[in-house]
């Protein structure tokens, strides 16, 4: 099985004033990877105009773009435009699905979506009490449900998850444990554990950890801008591990 070098960034927060200047740092991106996966928080408010900064810096890239929106790409309500807008730039946009992309005669499968928090096991929410309670756990366990059947219906030589939310605790070190169940999901997690996935690449925790890993043994990178400290990381995925 072929190698695939697989670039991966999140928590980009593009907006009008620094329009050019991302787009300008991905020069050079197709000698040094194959495609670039893109883990939500596209936008600082999730405005329609910060939605097309991103669809201008993104879009034509000389390799894929595959991206998932994050919780800022949906306060604005125009979470469906700007994801519209995205995808009219040529841009993969996961909504809980997958794609598969073929790369030179290797395919590479994307699995993903938002996700969303609840946090992890032993000390996460549960489906019990006031409706917005049960509201908040089932978004998460209906999320996790539509990741498990898009994985279990991928068929590629190289799986990865693309969230904005973590799957694990690993790679949220750094932030305030009061805030955890607002930052991921172990449910996230179980879902790939099941189905078996390459690597989990996520963002939103900006003050966490680049590496963790899932129960299961599923390699796991928080690539967050601020924790990668560039303009996007390289992992080479050699269907040994992830380097
Ligand atoms: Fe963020
Ligand atoms: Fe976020």
């Amino acid at each position: 099985m072929r190698a695939l070098r697989i670039a991966a960034v999140a928590d980009i927060h593009l907006g009008e004033d620094i329009r050019g200047h991302y787009r300008k740092k991905l020069e050079g991106i197709e000698h040094r990877a194959e495609v670039l996966l893109v883990g939500g928080d596209l936008t600082r408010h999730g405005t329609i105009e910060e939605g097309q900064v991103v669809a201008d810096e993104l879009g034509d890239l000389p390799i894929p773009v595959v991206a998932v929106l994050g919780n800022h790409d949906y306060h604005s309500d125009a979470d469906r435009e700007i994801a519209a807008m995205l995808r009219d730039a040529g841009i993969i946009v996961l909504d809980d699905d997958a794609v598969v992309i073929p790369l030179d005669g290797t395919r590479l499968g994307v699995a993903g979506g938002k996700g969303f928090g609840g946090g992890f096991a032993g000390k996460c929410a549960s489906e019990f009490g006031e409706p917005e309670t049960k509201a908040f756990v089932r978004h998460t366990k209906e999320i996790a449900e539509r990741w498990r059947h898009a994985l279990k219906n991928l068929d590629a030589d190289h799986r990865v998850v693309l969230s904005h939310y973590s799957p694990v605790k690993d790679t949220l070190a750094g932030e305030p444990p009061e805030i955890y169940p607002f930052l991921g999901s172990y449910l996230l997690a179980e879902a790939a554990d099941a189905e078996g996935a390459d690597l989990i690449v996520h963002g939103h925790a900006h003050l966490g950890t680049e590496k963790g890993m899932t129960p299961g043994g599923i390699r796991v990178r928080n690539v967050a801008l601020p924790v990668i400290g560039h303009s996007y990381v390289v992992y080479c995925l050699d269907g040994e591990g992830v380097h």
